[in-house]
């Protein structure tokens, strides 16, 4: 991705390009993706419902961490912050391939209610954006902070013979971290306990439905 704006038109076509290729082009992957270590064992229909739906969930989130940085990377003055933000929308880029592949493979369908969750995310993303770059860091590093608890209690939801989905959840949940590390090292601000709280409710909204919509 990249979001170095011009002027306003040049702003507009970006953001909607970006969006467009979210929501609806075939994703591709920068890197490979991640190898289970075993092979899977063959998922009766509850466990490929399961695993299908969890996938969707994890789908949407990637599709919201698109309109996030696509978001906060044309709200920052500062080009450094905007190449950390992109770094990090290439990265979540193959975590939306990695996921949309996946879906696909398990016969579950995306979400129908994707370009509202981008919409929602993209909102958010400016509204952090606009509050100064230590917050917008802030923001960063608690939303993938959160997701990282988030994946992680998908490891243990997850089918054990579903070990391709595994794989790209735990290499995703790696790489989460690495963003919430980066954003805390670029100098990123607390955020008060009641915007983490609404985004913990926010992001509840967001999983439950996505779990089956
Ligand atoms: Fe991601
Ligand atoms: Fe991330």
């Amino acid at each position: 991705m990249s979001l170095r704006p011009r002027d306003p038109l040049d702003r507009l076509l970006t953001v909607a390009d970006h969006a467009l290729r979210a929501l609806t082009s075939t994703p591709s992957a920068t890197r490979p993706t991640p190898a289970a270590t075993r092979a899977d064992r063959t998922l009766d229909p509850a466990e490929r419902r399961l695993s299908g739906a969890l996938m969707r969930v994890n789908h949407v989130g990637e599709v919201c961490a698109q309109a996030l940085y696509s978001a906060q990377a044309l709200a920052t003055p500062d080009p450094a912050l905007r190449r950390q933000f992109e770094h990090a929308a290439g990265e979540e880029s193959d975590h939306l391939a990695w996921t949309s592949e996946r879906l696909k493979q398990l016969g579950a369908r995306p979400s129908r209610l994707n370009p509202l969750w981008y919409s929602g995310a993209f909102a958010i993303g400016l509204l952090a954006g606009r509050s100064g770059d230590a917050t917008s860091l802030g923001f960063m590093v608690e939303t993938e902070r959160q997701v990282e608890r988030h994946l992680d209690g998908h490891l243990e939801r997850l089918p054990a013979a579903d070990a391709t989905s595994r794989a790209i959840v735990r290499q995703m949940k790696d790489d989460e971290a690495g963003h919430a590390t980066a954003a805390e090292r670029a100098g990123a601000a607390r955020l008060p306990l009641p915007v983490r709280w609404a985004m913990r409710v926010a992001a509840r909204v967001m999983t439950t439905t996505a779990h089956y919509v």
